[in-house]
C-alpha cells in the first residue's frame, strides 16, 4: 500500500520553442552541463538531451528535452517535437519585442495542437541585458496569466533562474 509519501521517479518529455537566437540551446546547455557558450551555433532541425533533477522530497524527474530550431525554415517540424510533450518552454529575448510576438505565436500553436494538460512556461531570457530591455516583465506576466502559463525571466549567461525554471515545471507534474 502506497502511503502517498514515497519518493517517485517521474519522466517528462519537454520541448523548447521560440525564435532563433533567443537562447533556447544555451538554456538547455546551462541546465544540463552548467556551461554557457557565447559562440552557440544555430540549431539545425532539433537536438535531444536529457537530465535528471532531484527534488527536495527525493522525487526525481527525468527531463527528455527536445531543443527545437527557431529558424523559420524549420517551423513545420515543430509538431514532431511538441506532440505528446508533457511540458513546453516558450522562450523570448527580453531585448526583442519581435521575439515576444513570436512566443505568442507558439503559445497559440500549442493551445491549438498540443495536449490540453501540457505544462507551459513563458521564459524571458537574456535577463542580464536588462539595460536594453524592450519587453516589460509586467506585460509578459499578464500575458502568461491570461494563458495559464507560469512566467520566469532567466539568463543562460549568468545562470540566473535556470534551475528554478526546471524545478517549477517538475513541481507541476501530475
Ligand atoms: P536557434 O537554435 O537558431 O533556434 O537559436 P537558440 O534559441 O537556440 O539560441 P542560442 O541558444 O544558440 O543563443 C543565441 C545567442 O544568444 C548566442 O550568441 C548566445 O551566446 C546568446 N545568449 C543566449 N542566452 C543568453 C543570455 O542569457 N544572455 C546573453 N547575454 N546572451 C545569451
Ligand atoms: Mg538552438
Amino acid at each position: 500500500e502506497n502511503s502517498g509519501t514515497d519518493p517517485k521517479n517521474l519522466r517528462v518529455k519537454l520541448v523548447l520553442l521560440g525564435d532563433s537566437g533567443v537562447g533556447k540551446s544555451c538554456i538547455v546547455l546551462r541546465f544540463v552541463r552548467g556551461q554557457f557558450d557565447p559562440t552557440s551555433k544555430v540549431t539545425v532541425g532539433a537536438s535531444f538531451l536529457s537530465q535528471t533533477l532531484a527534488l527536495e522530497d527525493s522525487t526525481t524527474v527525468k527531463f527528455e528535452i527536445w531543443d527545437t530550431a527557431g529558424q523559420e525554415r524549420y517551423a513545420a517540424l515543430a509538431p514532431l517535437y511538441y506532440r505528446g510533450a508533457g511540458a513546453a518552454i516558450v522562450v523570448y529575448d527580453i531585448t526583442s519585442s519581435e521575439s515576444f510576438n513570436k512566443a505568442q505565436y507558439w503559445v497559440k500553436e500549442l493551445q491549438k495542437h498540443g495536449s490540453p494538460d501540457m505544462i507551459m512556461a513563458l521564459v524571458g531570457n537574456k535577463a542580464d541585458l536588462h539595460d536594453n530591455r524592450s519587453v516589460s516583465s509586467q506585460d509578459a506576466q499578464e500575458y502568461a496569466e491570461r494563458n495559464t502559463m507560469f512566467f520566469i525571466e532567466t539568463s543562460a549567461k549568468t545562470a540566473d533562474n535556470i534551475n528554478q525554471l526546471f524545478e517549477e515545471i517538475a513541481k507541476r507534474l501530475p
